[in-house]
């Protein structure tokens, strides 16, 4: 009886006219995140996000509805029928297409994952069979308009997002859905974009399982189904392989090198409102005798602020290599795979590609900058280091500190009163037995998880910020304890109180979150 079902993306998708029910009964079986990891175990749970699905087939050998439901919509197999009715609606799930029944046997039509939201919400991502990451299949598909579920990246974005409640949000190059649910939560109206038909039709079911409200689907190019509008959140994980076209719509937009990302960005500025957010995942040229920080402030429209986090950079081989893998070449012919391998390798030679840089692009619009009443903020650094998600609170406040120093100068500086981050420690770093640290870094625990080296008065300093001194006065105890003239340390000291301010170990007081007018 158990057979596994193969990816087609002939076969018609479904239509959420009976969601509601099938919800119901995917909750009332305990198919969400939690119930998954209780069921198959962490062991199998993680194997399953490998694509290795044994485990998982052993740990649901039962016949209880959850079992059922993961052997359906993870795993790919057909169940009897009367074990399908015992876990779904079957008459309704048939109607609307989510499952099949053939040679007496019913299958799924889709793959559905459970996906925990961020508040504890139980969302269900809809994608194609074995398109899921940790789908039976892998990714490993080769067909142009296939949709994929859920990956490093969607998440990665979903974290970094702002969260702010805002009137409308576009999520460009949709997939199956995961941006626009996530916008729905804190979006008054979501648009979903794509240039694959199948994909809006994906994000429909995803919202529609998930609970949550409508968006406005439209298909298209880019910015091109949604010309002349304007939004408060634009976010996108966009096709974004640097690639000498592979026809996989999902990660290669069929534009040369680094140009769709770049797009996407030079774009973005114009359809922002005044304090609204873009934000995206993308890659970027390492290109022979270019600064990559050049290329990548080239991209930044007028009238924006930006925070640009190069996360990884990877040479050009390991970059072929990665993205032959993931479209399954490197299991196929192995003549075929060397002269895709020496084709990739070809393109990135013609176009000076030393390597390719990946990260993160936030884009604010900013009135004063837009007015030409202010310069603009534009960071961009290398940070490779672990980070602590979701890193939406941290970018809004990097913009928020952005604010406060180009508007404060050193007197107002030392005027103000700071408060030390929660969970910020002291390394002090030197050799064993030695009496002092050669230095002292001063290391977050939370967001970015950033280490700043300081000297003595640096840690001092840090170490008093409560917020109910000013800088001034603290650099004035200081100086009075090391002996030191209380005018030169005013001085010196208000470059390293800006360092640590735009690094997030100080926060003024202004911006404390119990501060702000209850409005914002
Ligand atoms: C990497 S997937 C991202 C899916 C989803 N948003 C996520 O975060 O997981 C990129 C999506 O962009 C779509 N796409 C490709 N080229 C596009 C283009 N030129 N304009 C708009 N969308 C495009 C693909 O069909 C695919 O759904």
């Amino acid at each position: 009886m158990e057979t596994v079902s193969t990816t087609s993306l002939t076969t018609s998708l479904p239509v959420p006219a009976h969601a509601d029910r099938l919800r119901e009964a995917l909750l009332a079986a305990d198919f969400t995140a939690d119930g998954l990891l209780d069921r198959l175990g962490a062991a199998a749970y993680a194997a399953l996000a490998r694509s290795e699905t044994v485990p998982a087939l052993r740990a649901t050998r039962g016949d209880s509805p959850l079992e059922t439901l993961v052997r359906l919509f993870l795993l790919q197999r057909a169940v009897e029928p009367a074990r399908a009715a015992a876990a779904l609606p079957l008459e309704e799930a048939l109607a609307d297409g989510w499952v099949v029944e053939e040679d007496g046997a019913v299958r799924a039509t889709v793959d559905v994952r459970p996906y925990g939201g961020p508040d504890g919400e139980d969302w269900f991502i809809v994608s194609d069979l074995g398109c899921a990451v940790g789908g039976a299949g892998g990714i490993g598909s080769k067909e142009e308009g296939v949709v994929l579920g859920v990956g490093g990246a969607s998440t990665t974005l979903a974290g970094i997002t702002v969260r702010t409640p805002v009137a409308a949000a576009l999520d460009l190059g949709t997939g199956s859905g995961i941006q626009a649910l996530h916008a729905a939560q804190h979006s008054t109206l979501v648009t979903a974009t794509d240039l694959n038909p199948r994909a809006l039709e994906f994000t429909r079911l995803t919202l529609a399982l998930s609970g949550a409200r409508e968006a406005e689907l439209l298909e298209g190019s880019l910015y091109e189904p949604v010309d002349g509008d304007t939004y408060d959140l634009i976010v996108s994980n966009p096709p974004f392989v640097i690639s000498p076209g592979s026809g996989l719509t999902y990660r290669d937009g069929g534009m040369s090198g680094d140009d769709l990302c770049r797009t996407l960005v030079q774009q973005a500025g114009e359809r922002l409102n005044d304090g609204g957010y873009a934000q995206f995942l993308a890659n970027w040229q390492h290109v022979d005798g270019e600064d990559w920080q050049d290329r990548l402030r080239s991209w930044v429209p007028r009238g924006c602020d930006a925070w640009i986090v190069q996360r990884e950079v990877q040479d050009v081989t390991q970059y072929t290599e990665l993205w032959l893998r993931d479209s399954g070449d490197h299991r196929g012919d192995p003549e075929a795979y060397r002269a895709a391998y020496d084709r990739w390798l070809d393109a990135f030679e013609a176009s000076g590609t030393r390597s390719i840089g990946f990260g993160w692009i936030t884009l604010r619009r900013d009135p004063a900058v837009a007015a030409g009443k202010a310069e603009p903020s534009i960071v961009i650094e290398e940070w490779p280091h672990p980070v602590e998600q979701p890193l939406g609170p941290a970018v809004r406040a990097h913009f928020e500190r952005q604010d406060y120093l180009r508007t404060h100068d050193d007197a107002a500086l030392l005027a103000d009163s700071f408060t030390l981050a929660p969970e910020v420690v002291q390394e002090q770093v030197g050799l064993p037995g030695a009496e002092d640290p050669e230095h002292v870094v001063l290391r977050q625990n939370r967001g970015m998880r950033r280490a700043t080296r300081v000297d003595h008065v640096g840690a001092g300093f840090a170490g008093v910020c409560d917020g109910t001194l000013s800088a001034g006065r603290i650099l004035d105890a200081i100086a009075q304890l090391m002996g030191e003239d209380p005018v030169l340390l005013r001085d010196r000291t208000p470059q390293s109180i800006r360092l640590l301010v735009e690094e997030g170990f100080l926060t003024p007081e202004s911006l404390l979150p119990d501060e702000k007018p209850a409005a914002e």
